[in-house]
C-alpha cells in the first residue's frame, strides 16, 4: 500500500482506539486563532503528539491538539494548530490532519489562517472570506501516485470555496454585523515575508492576502470530495504596504484582536451549514 495512506489510515485507527466521535465538520484555527476551541463543548481531546505519525508544529503559538465535540448542535473536529510546509515537513504531512478528518466523517471544512494584506484597501483586523485562490506557487499535495482511494487523479478546482458555504458565511456575517472583506489568497511556502517587490507582483497576479498555509489543505480536501470554506484574518498591510517591519508577534497580537469576531463568524456560519 501507498506510504501516505498506510500513515492516514494508522493514524484513524490511533484516534478510533480513543473515541468513535464522528464529526460532521472540521476546523483549522491559525495562527492566534485557538481560542475558538473554547466555544466546543469537548468530548474528546487528543494532543497531536499523541497520534504516532501525526506532523507536531514547532512554531510557538501553533501548539497542536484535536479536539473533538458539540459546536451548539454540530459535531466538530477542531484542529488547534497546524505544521506548515516551510518547517520541513513534506506537503503529504500538511494535509494529513485534513484527510485524517475526512476519514473521520467530516463532510464540511472551514479553514481559518492568518494572512498580510495584500489589497491596499485592507486593514489589519479585516476578516476576508476566501473566495478563490492561488495555488502557483505552493507545492501540490497530490503530487505522487494518486490515492484512488481518496480521490480522482486530476480532481476539479474550479470551485474550491463552496459557493453555497460562502452564501452562509456572508449572511452570518450581516447578521451579526461582523465587517467581512471578500478576495483572492494566495499561498507562498515562507518562512520569510515577502518583500515589497514580491507583494506588488502578487498583487498584479490577483491576489488580495497572502500568507503560509491553507491552499495546500484545500486541495487535499477537494480532491477527496470535502465541501472547502475559509476565512483569513487579515493581521497586517504586506511588506511595502506601510514601512512599519513585519514580524509574527504583530500577527498575532492582531489575530487575537480580531478573534471574537472570527469566533463568533465560524461558529454561527458551522450551525447553519448542517442544514445544506
Ligand atoms: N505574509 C505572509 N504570511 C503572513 C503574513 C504576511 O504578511 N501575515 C500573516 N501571515
Amino acid at each position: 500500500m501507498n506510504g501516505v495512506y498506510e500513515k492516514l489510515l494508522r493514524c484513524r485507527d490511533r484516534v478510533r482506539e480513543r473515541t468513535d466521535f464522528t464529526p460532521r465538520a472540521a476546523v483549522v484555527l491559525g495562527s492566534g486563532l485557538g481560542d475558538f476551541a473554547r466555544e466546543i463543548q469537548v468530548e474528546c481531546e487528543i494532543p497531536y503528539g499523541e497520534i504516532e505519525g501525526f506532523p507536531v508544529s514547532t512554531v510557538q503559538g501553533h501548539a497542536g491538539r484535536l479536539i473533538f465535540g458539540m459546536l451548539s448542535d454540530v459535531p466538530v473536529v477542531c484542529m488547534k494548530g497546524r505544521v506548515h510546509f516551510y518547517e520541513g515537513y513534506s506537503v503529504s504531512d500538511v494535509v494529513l490532519p485534513v484527510r485524517l478528518a475526512g476519514l473521520l466523517g467530516a463532510e464540511f471544512l472551514f479553514l481559518t489562517n492568518a494572512a498580510g494584506g495584500v489589497n491596499p484597501s485592507f486593514h489589519g483586523g479585516d476578516l476576508m472570506l476566501i473566495r478563490d485562490h492561488i495555488a502557483l506557487f505552493a507545492p501540490n499535495p497530490l503530487i505522487g501516485p494518486n490515492l484512488d482511494e481518496l480521490g480522482t487523479r486530476f480532481p476539479d478546482m474550479s470551485a474550491v470555496y463552496d459557493p453555497m458555504l460562502q452564501d452562509v458565511i456572508r449572511k452570518t456575517a450581516e447578521q451579526y454585523r461582523i465587517p467581512l472583506q471578500e478576495g483572492v489568497y494566495l499561498q507562498l511556502t515562507g518562512p520569510s515575508f515577502e518583500s515589497p517587490a514580491d507583494v506588488r507582483a502578487l498583487r498584479m497576479l490577483g491576489a488580495d492576502a497572502v500568507g503560509m498555509s491553507t491552499v495546500v489543505e484545500a486541495i487535499a480536501a477537494r480532491h477527496m470530495g470535502m465541501r472547502v470554506c475559509g476565512i483569513s484574518c487579515i493581521s497586517n498591510p504586506a511588506a511595502g504596504l506601510t514601512n512599519k517591519p513585519l514580524s509574527h508577534e504583530e500577527v498575532q497580537e492582531t489575530a487575537d484582536l480580531a478573534a471574537a469576531d472570527l469566533k463568533q463568524l465560524v461558529t454561527a456560519s458551522i450551525v447553519k451549514m448542517k442544514d445544506l
